[in-house]
């Protein structure tokens, strides 16, 4: 395996969400009204790469057709490698769950190496459902990815990464998030000395921008501030390790040539990044607040309308200015289920105990809410205007229940007394208190 020295930061981006980009690293490399020419410009060949099922409605459909100096067919068999991504579902439990963050590994470690699948809902040959991964590393991949099981969203929480594609280079800093369609190509380079973040692999419709409704045609994330990567090649004859995910194993292939050999291409199946702090924060300004659904930056639906396979939704800094209003959030026992992560800073519904890289699992019907800290400054704070500042927690919510991993549920990192920051919510009831 050759030692791959850093790639070359992005040459720029590509603006808009869903859009049907092009783009070419060689002047004329694009072929020009048709996607398949017998001779293409530079000798390259032609691949489609379908993101989804050729006959869905329009408006469904990703693909992108690459230009490359060799078809992806170029390879010898998959082995199956000896380490796997231990994935293997834990006993079933109605518990509140939280880990603290994992720390960083001391030995040489990549993206690969430092994942670790928390929780699940679904087998990886399933259509619907997520697995949700924490990655701890230490060293840039030398080696190139994929997942056959679905697109990847990545949330950095330590450390900014540089995502090289097939189709350009994505740098993702924490406070930035990157999506990866399902099958495309990655070398994850570290452009610091560690890193930790979180994953989301969404085995179900990909992933877009939540409808508005009421709200209007702005507000929440806005399409500008989606940025897809521009053409970048890799030209190396040399052995390359391949390894993809398929059916929740990981096998690799040696390839004697770079698999990030894209000189143009087109299409929406892209991959993309997007700045968490573009976000157009939505709130109340009068009495209570909406629904954490205000939230969403980005969503996968499920065949339930209204009931999302994977909404990924942040809670960022906002001012908070509603009347006679219990500002945290309240009390609640959800259908949904909620796997949450902590980017920065402090959440507001929780004094301690929620940390930066760690993560919480509440699940169908489990009781949850702010701990007994938080409800008794909150029901005692003067109701004036004040801005939550310097945080940004997150939630995959999914309608399907989410199983621990065995590995999660036999963590050190997993906290033995999780319940007890609900404990000392004793009973205030006063027959003459209003
Ligand atoms: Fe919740």
């Amino acid at each position: 395996m050759r030692s791959h020295p850093q790639s070359a930061a992005p040459a720029g981006y590509l603006s808009g969400f869903g859009n049907q980009f092009s783009s070419e690293a060689l002047p004329g490399a694009l072929p020009v009204g048709q996607n398949s020419p017998q001779k293409v410009p530079y000798r390259l060949y032609t691949e489609l790469l379908s993101g989804t099922a050729f006959t869905v409605p329009r408006s469904e459909a990703r693909r992108t057709w690459l230009y490359r100096m060799r078809p992806s067919a170029a390879h010898g068999p998959y082995q199956r490698l000896e380490r796997q991504l231990d994935a293997g579902l834990g006993a079933i439990t109605p518990n509140r769950l939280r880990w603290n963050p994992q720390p960083i590994p001391a030995v040489p470690t990549d993206f690969l190496d430092g994942l670790s699948c928390l929780a699940a809902n679904a087998e990886a040959d399933q259509t619907s459902g997520a697995s949700l991964y924490c990655y701890v590393a230490n060293r840039s991949m030398q080696r190139v990815f994929f997942d056959a099981d679905g697109e990847l969203l990545m949330v950095p929480q330590q450390g900014a990464l540089r995502l090289v594609t097939e189709l350009g280079v994505l740098d993702v800093a924490p406070l930035e998030i990157a999506v990866i369609p399902r099958g495309m190509r990655v070398r994850i380079e570290l452009l610091d000395a560690s890193a930790r973040g979180y994953v989301c692999e969404n085995h179900g419709c990909a992933l877009r921008l939540p409808e508005l409704g009421p709200i209007g045609s702005n507000g929440l994330a806005n399409p500008r501030d989606f940025l897809a990567p521009v053409a970048c090649y890799e030209e190396h004859d040399g052995p390359v390790q391949l390894v993809q995910k398929f059916l929740g194993e990981l096998w690799a292939t040696e390839l004697d040539h770079s698999p990030l050999d894209v000189v143009a291409w087109h299409g929406n199946n892209v991959p993309y990044k997007y700045d968490l702090r573009r976000f157009n924060t939505i709130g109340t300004v009068s009495f209570d607040h909406p629904d954490p659904s205000i939230f969403t930056v980005l969503t996968s639906p499920s065949a339930v309308a209204g009931m999302a396979n994977i909404d990924f939704v942040i809670f960022p800094p906002r001012w908070m200015v509603a009347e006679h209003t219990f500002r945290p959030p309240w009390f609640h026992r959800n259908l949904m289920n909620e796997f949450m992560g902590l980017i920065d800073g402090a959440y507001d519904a929780k004094a301690d105990g929620f940390l930066p890289g760690g993560a919480s699992l509440h699940n169908c019907m489990s009781a949850h809410g702010p701990d007994r800290t938080s409800t008794e400054q909150a029901i005692n704070a003067a109701l004036e205007p004040h801005k939550i500042d310097n945080t940004l927690a997150f939630m995959f919510e999914t309608g399907q229940v989410l199983r621990p991993t065995r590995q999660a549920l036999h963590s050190p990192q997993l906290q033995a007394d999780y319940d007890s920051c609900w404990a000392g919510l004793d009973k205030t009831f006063d027959m003459q208190g209003k």
